[in-house]
């Protein structure tokens, strides 16, 4: 069962019931100000940090799931009925709903006995403030009076403290009104120096600003008394809850419609500058007022419209595909690029799921994120690294995760991940293969954020590698820590008091525990490193970097193979985890994906009894699942993995960022079918007719999806912030596509399905436009290329020197 439909031409997923199973999201903007939006219009909005500067509330986990947000109401004031366009929070029988979630923007409305009401919802480019454009038309013989509310309710900008400290909140809540604008400046008289504000292009007929002034006691948002009554309350919040209401009222002959703007803002003043005047307590407005005005207006704001549409273009057209898979394509083109960008710029701090006052960015996280957006971004991406190398420690290690608005680091969601450090290589690594720019290797970096501790990147990339050889175990692989990529297999933990953070709480020293997945990543890091230092003619560098490999590859065939695929871990008693010895979690999908791409096992067939083995043991319709069997009971010597019940999450869930790994693992042996065929699995599009068991967006990938083990198999949670996103645009563009990235430029290796005839792909790298055609002529991955016509050496395709903007490269498959 469907919900709605995609619109490839517009980019957009058009949503036509509004009942979907979760709320189907989307995000706003994509420089400091966002906003999360749900079909019915559900969210919030905050300034670069969701957990800091929260400029409106939002309650998580609440009963509707989703409920409060940007939401506007209609009254007809001849029959005193009212109703909200987007469906929620009034949830009348709209008609002809439609919730339109494009790049960057979203398109709420219905239509209602006659009326028809449009809401375009969008953040501007360079501006700290979003945009509702509501358009109102009239179907009816005859006119309509009425009268527009519009609602939001402010945050006190902490969220956390937003959330729990009411016996402060309550008393200092503040606003300002002056010309049909609603300031909310709580705290601006003391320490801070920002403020909201909440404007109407109309001629407003009242506002509201205390919460329960509009709704009304022992009232909600769905039937606030305000609306009800048609008239606005003109209320002025002192303390309690701060909220945003205007009230217009809109007379429409048959078949007029007319425009309203709506415009949410976030301002800073200089400290110097504010108050006006400079005595008083009022809020200084000459700063932000032409931002207000020039907003307003609806052919500025159709400007700014029109900018965003072609700032996406752009970055999209960066890498377009043309395959003989229509989901492919989707993905490619449109949403999993687009997934990219927002896990670019949320990592994994807010999302319905991510509550903003949870996590930042994370160090593995946003390294492994870069895979996804350095081709779209990369003066950001470089911005990324540099932000997260400053957090690195002196030891190579690093903090877990760091704050957006700061950007230090913290241990609030635990640290001593031993896998962490190895992702800046790849993530630096990816950057040099896509910009070819070598100069932020000798960019200074503190560690952990302490001036007149800069070193050379390069130098932060050495220690990461240092790292794990200074931290080897007793069959000399890498020591766990706190845990690898797997957060919660938590070797090292042995956690017994409820409650107890498995994420925080300290560990033993762990001298025992080792990670056969860092071993596989050591593997891959050293070679991506190697390779870089071979660049820089450090030879006897990328030597010894090549040769720790080739060790950490011996070890793992000595000490991390079961027979018939790779062991997961050795655990603190030094155990097999993910072995045939285990009676439960014999076999995990981490070190089968992960060694096998990194190369291990490549030439002596063990990479191909490990897939075989993934397929026999792991793989189901939904997608691969992390391990089995799954636990059925909690293990202190396992810690949180086996806290979940079995089928969700680690705990034999189907987590769909290791997926990828076995698909590009598949790419490696050069099983293009199994490749596509594991990707067809969890992509999203191909499942949207199932979007009734799968539940969550089907235009973008989610973390998990339920596994076998589990009553729900199939039921995806978790959606838009995951590793997901960039590991799946990785695999399917660089290793089945095979346009992949090099340090010496652009690699063809498509190990695409036997069944397909080939195809097309425009890829814009290094400033210079390629267009390739790839076609099959036999059932292998043997690619002949020519470049403009001349047959190429290899497949590295040189970027042209002489001023050349566009190439074709023409490839034929055999
Ligand atoms: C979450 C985390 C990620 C971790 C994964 C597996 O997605 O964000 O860092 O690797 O879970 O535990
Ligand atoms: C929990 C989750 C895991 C996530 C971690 C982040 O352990 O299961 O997916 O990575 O929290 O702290």
């Amino acid at each position: 069962m469907q919900f709605g439909h995609f619109d490839d031409a517009n980019r957009e997923y058009v949503i036509t019931q509004p009942d979907t199973p979760l709320p189907w999201i989307n995000y706003l903007g994509c420089q400091a100000y966002f906003g999360l939006i749900s079909n019915t219009a559900g969210g919030y909005s905050f300034y670069r940090d969701a957990r800091l500067r929260r400029i409106s509330r939002y309650r998580y986990n609440n009963v509707p799931f989703d409920f409060g947000g940007r939401y506007i109401y209609v009254r007809d004031n001849q029959s005193s009925e009212f109703w909200s366009p987007s469906w929620q929070p009034t949830r009348n029988q709209v008609d002809k709903y439609s919730c339109r979630h494009g790049m960057g923007y979203s398109i709420i409305g219905s239509e209602y006995k006659g009326i028809e009401a449009r809401t375009r919802y969008f953040v501007p480019l360079d501006e700290n403030l979003e945009i509702w454009q509501l358009t109102v038309t009239n179907h009816r013989q005859t006119s309509a009076s009425l009268s527009i509310f519009s609602s939001i309710e402010f945050c006190l900008w902490d969220a956390q403290d937003d959330s729990t400290n009411f016996q402060r909140n309550f008393s200092i809540g503040q606003v300002e009104i002056e010309d049909g604008v609603i300031y909310h400046k709580t705290e601006y008289r003391e320490r801070r120096d920002h403020f909201a504000y909440f404007a109407c292009s109309a001629k407003t007929a009242g506002f509201d600003t205390q919460r329960e002034s509009f709704v009304g006691p022992y009232r909600g948002w769905d039937k606030p008394a305000v609306v009800e009554r048609g008239e606005s309350a003109n209320s002025v919040a002192h303390g309690w809850a701060p909220i945003g209401s205007h009230h217009v009222k809109l007379d429409l002959k048959p078949g007029e419609s007319q425009q309203i703007i709506f415009v949410l803002g976030y301002h800073e003043n200089p400290v110097a500058e504010k108050f006006d005047p400079p005595d008083s307590q009022t809020v200084n407005k000459k700063t932000v007022k032409p931002v207000i005005a020039k907003y307003l207006k609806a052919a500025n704001a159709d400007a700014a419209f029109d900018r965003l549409r072609a700032y996406w273009d752009e970055l999209l057209s960066i890498c377009q595909v043309e395959t003989p898979d229509i989901h492919t394509n989707r993905m490619v083109n449109i949403w999993n690029a687009y997934q990219c960008m927002a896990t670019f710029n949320m990592s994994r701090s807010a999302s319905f799921y991510e509550s903003g006052i949870g996590r930042g960015l994370g160090f593995r996280d946003s390294n492994q994120d870069l895979l996804g957006f350095v081709h779209m971004v990369p003066s950001r991406a470089r911005e990324r690294i540099l932000d997260l190398a400053s957090t690195q420690l002196p030891t190579g290690g690093a903090y877990h995760q760091y704050q957006p608005l700061t950007k230090r680091g913290n241990n609030d969601v635990g640290g001593n991940f031993n896998d962490d450090p190895h992702w800046l290589i790849i993530g630096v690594s990816a950057y040099i293969k896509e910009t070819g720019d070598w100069s932020i290797l000798d960019e200074p970096v503190p560690y952990d954020n302490e001036p007149g501790s800069e070193k050379p990147l390069y130098e932060h990339l050495q220690r990461s590698f240092q790292y794990t050889l200074d931290r080897l175990g007793p069959h000399g692989l890498p020591l766990i820590g706190r845990a690898d990529w797997n957060d919660c297999l938590n070797l090292n933990c042995f956690s017994d008091t409820p409650g107890q953070s498995f994420q925080t709480t300290t560990n033993k020293e762990g001298k025992t525990a080792e990670s056969v997945f860092i071993a596989g990543l050591f593997v891959l890091a050293g070679q991506e490193l190697a390779a870089i230092a071979e660049h820089r003619c450090h030879k006897d560098e990328a030597k010894r970097y090549r040769a720790e490999a080739k060790k950490m590859d011996e070890t793992i065939h000595q000490h991390g193979w079961d027979g018939e695929w790779f062991i997961r871990a050795y655990d603190d008693f030094g155990k097999k985890v993910g072995s045939s010895e285990c009676t439960e979690g014999k076999i995990f999908i981490e070190p089968q994906g992960f060694c096998v791409l990194a190369g291990v096992g490549l030439e002596d067939g063990l990479a191909q009894k490990a897939l075989d083995s993934t397929r026999k043991h792991l793989a189901t319709k939904h997608g691969i699942v992390l391990q089995q069997p799954a636990y059925s009971r909690y293990y202190l010597h396992l810690g949180e993995i086996s806290s979940y019940p079995p089928g969700y999450k680690e705990n034999a869930g189907i987590f769909c960022h290791n997926n990828p790994w076995v698909m590009i693992a598949e790419a490696k042996v050069g099983n293009g079918d199994n490749a596509h065929d594991y990707y067809s699995r969890i992509n999203p599009s191909a499942r949207e007719a199932i979007s009734d068991l799968h539940r969550c967006e089907p235009y973008v990938y989610s973390q998990m999806i339920a596994g076998k083990d589990a009553p729900t198999h199939g039921e995806a949670k978790n959606s838009w912030l995951t590793g997901t996103a960039a590991w799946n645009y990785y695999a399917i563009v660089q290793q089945i596509l095979g346009i992949q990235t090099s340090l010496d430029g652009l690699q063809i290796a498509p190990v695409i399905p036997t069944s397909w005839k080939g195809f097309k792909a425009t890829r814009k790298y290094r400033g210079v436009t390629y267009r390739i055609e790839i076609e099959r002529q036999g059932k292998g991955n043997k690619i002949a290329l020519t470049v403009d016509g001349k047959k190429l050496e290899g497949n590295t395709v040189p970027v042209p020197v002489n001023g050349t903007k566009e190439i074709s490269v023409r490839g034929i498959l055999s």
